[in-house]
């Protein structure tokens, strides 16, 4: 925990808000995928058990098709699906800095969990080449490879709800301990069924309208993709209101607001709209509105992603306030050490003090007379045990004395003020010793 801690200073309020909408942006590139795959290779595995290796027609050749279509290939995975990841940790580890939260850890072991499903996700792909020799093998890939994703995001809900629930945030210490709230189950299903119905919509894109949609496919193949695509989609879409409303109840009080209702109402409002799009789709037994349908479920997520956003603002309020003032005595702290390093890399070199003297002050001044400036013995006297204010007097001169003109700013540099100031007093100095001991 230490170790992770020094890896991060406290965030300025700038800085935190910058970084608290990167995060958003973030998860809007990572989840859709993450929902993809996850849909892609449950589908893909449905597919394949039902062929049960015999190389049937449309089954043998969906469990492929679907699978590649949705998941896209290994660079995918690695920068839409593990380097997103290291960027939430990197956040989140400045949004939570020195929160009794051990976010870092977590999201640590999510990274790793993510990391292995994918790899045996793609591991399942490549697979399909030797499908026949070792059917079992093959399909243990990809069910390895669903349940690390699945476990992973399991976490992931865990993390995501306790973020919202500070009261528990010391609490919780061991992953194993995250999932036991109702809000963390909520969560994982809403999440689940929706990278489902997201899947289904996303195979009536691809598969029918991306890139002018997929050629030669056979009109029973293609009829029966459609169907099936339109069904699932529908189906799991429907539930989504179900389980959305079951997370907003079961959120902590502290994270919820007016701006969180309504922007999950919206949520729901644009589901049903997917819903009522995908119903038409069935009846008229076309995939015309597979382009909208994809469209507006990124924009359901876009939404999901903001009303949590919202959440965590409410929730982390007090926290962010404490970050913040944290962050300004860090900055003031800095500056002062700044400051100290600054005056102390200045010498006072009494030569340089001299010379300034002699060329500049001199043209005004003498020790011992009024020129258009006082005497030095007249005035130097007050400043013996107050050398800082004659530096801030040389530096930026003030009007003393009403009788004589205003002294101008000479422009030296902070070293030959102080080398001037400190000849001028060390001379007066001297000059006294000297008439007392005569
Ligand atoms: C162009 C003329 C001029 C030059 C050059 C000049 N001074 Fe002065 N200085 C004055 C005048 C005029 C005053 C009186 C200002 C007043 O009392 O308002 C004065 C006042 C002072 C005082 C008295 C401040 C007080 O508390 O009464 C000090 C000390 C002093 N100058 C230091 C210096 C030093 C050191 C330099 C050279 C780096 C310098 N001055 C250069 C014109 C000058």
């Amino acid at each position: 925990m230490d170790f992770f801690q020094e890896l991060f200073l406290p965030p300025s309020a700038d800085h935190l808000h910058l970084i608290k909408f990167l995060l958003m942006v973030i998860y809007f590139i990572h989840l859709p995928f993450i929902a993809l795959v996850i849909g892609g290779t449950f589908y893909s595995l449905w597919f394949n058990v039902r062929d049960g290796g015999r190389n049937h027609p449309i089954y043998g050749r969906l469990a492929y098709q679907v699978l590649e279509a949705l998941v896209f290939n290994k660079w995918a995975g690695l920068v839409l699906g593990v380097l997103p990841l290291l960027v939430i940790i990197l956040i989140s580890g400045q949004i939570f800095y020195d929160a009794p939260i051990a976010i870092v850890p977590f999201l640590s072991y999510l990274t790793i969990f993510t990391a292995v499903g994918l790899s045996l996700v793609y591991a399942y792909q490549a697979s399909f080449r030797w499908r026949e020799n070792n059917y079992y093998l093959h399909l243990l890939f990809g069910v390895a490879g669903l349940g690390m994703l699945l476990l992973a995001y399991l976490l992931f809900s865990g993390v995501t709800s306790l973020q919202l629930d500070p009261g528990r945030w010391f609490l919780i210490r061991k992953p194993t301990q995250l999932l036991f709230s109702w809000n963390v189950m909520a969560r994982f299903v809403q999440f689940t069924t929706a990278a489902l119905a997201f899947s289904g919509a996303a195979v009536l894109f691809f598969f029918f309208h991306w890139q002018g949609g997929r050629r030669g496919l056979e009109e029973n193949y293609a009829t029966y993709l459609r169907n099936f695509a339109m069904g699932t989609a529908l189906f799991f879409t429907l539930l989504q209101p179900f389980f959305l409303f079951w997370n907003l109840i079961t959120l902590p009080s502290i994270s919820l607001s007016e701006a969180v209702f309504l922007l999950a109402i919206l949520v729901i409002m644009v589901l049903a709209w997917v819903g009522l799009k995908l119903w038409r789709m069935v009846q008229e037994k076309t995939a015309r509105r597979g382009v909208s349908v994809f469209v507006l479920y990124l924009l359901a997520f876009v939404l999901m992603v903001v009303t949590d956003h919202f959440a965590l603002e409410n929730a982390i309020e007090n926290h962010s306030a404490l970050l913040i003032s944290r962050a300004e005595e860090v900055q003031s702290r800095l500056e002062a050490e700044r400051e100290a390093r600054r005056t102390s890399a200045i010498k006072v070199d009494l030569e340089l003090g001299k010379k300034v003297y002699l060329n500049q002050c001199i043209t005004c001044h003498r020790f011992d007379q009024q020129v258009v400036g006082p005497a030095y013995n007249q005035v130097l006297p007050k400043y013996l045990d107050r050398q800082e204010e004659l530096v801030d007097f040389v530096r930026k001169p003030r009007k003393i004395d009403p009788a004589l003109p205003p002294m101008p700013q000479l422009g030296l540099k902070e070293s030959e003020i102080r080398s001037v100031v400190a000849y001028l007093l060390k001379t007066f100095r001297e000059q006294q010793n000297n008439s007392t001991a005569k």
